[in-house]
């Protein structure tokens, strides 16, 4: 069996999904209103899933507060009203999709968590548009 904690955080950032090889009309078409010229926010929530021993003496993972408090110094401090094409150094190089954030946020997390903890991250972009990154094969 395998148990794990989640922990939920939140957080508003802008973006703009926009890809300078393609023309304006292709760009619209294939992002949507989330391409407009001038961006927009969402408000992102965002679920970090660790697991590991669970420890008989604490009967804890991890503590969830030391996972707070690395979501908050590593993710939600970073991003958090900022815009991920412009503030926010592990997002100013890709397109700022759901499944684009996600990943990267998977890869800081997972740098600062304990060695293979960190099981899965889902990012909510709304509440019907989610993204999963989570351990794995590529
Ligand atoms: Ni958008």
């Amino acid at each position: 069996m395998k148990v794990s904690i989640t922990r939920k955080a939140h957080f508003t950032s802008g973006h703009r999904l926009y890809n300078p090889d393609f023309s304006d009309e292709e760009n619209r078409r294939i992002f949507g209103p989330c391409s407009n010229p001038n961006g927009h926010g969402h408000n992102y929530v965002l679920e970090v899933t660790v697991t590991g021993e669970l420890d008989p003496a604490t009967g804890m993972i991890m503590n969830l507060k030391e996972l707070k408090n690395i979501i908050n110094e590593h993710i939600i401090s970073r991003c958090d009203h900022k815009n991920f094409s412009v503030d926010v150094d592990f997002t100013r190089d890709i397109i700022p999709t759901a499944e684009n954030l996600a990943k990267r946020i998977f890869e800081v997390l997972d740098s600062k968590l304990p060695d293979g903890t960190l099981q899965r991250i889902k990012l909510f972009e709304t509440e019907n548009n989610i993204a999963i990154a989570e351990r794995g094969d590529g």
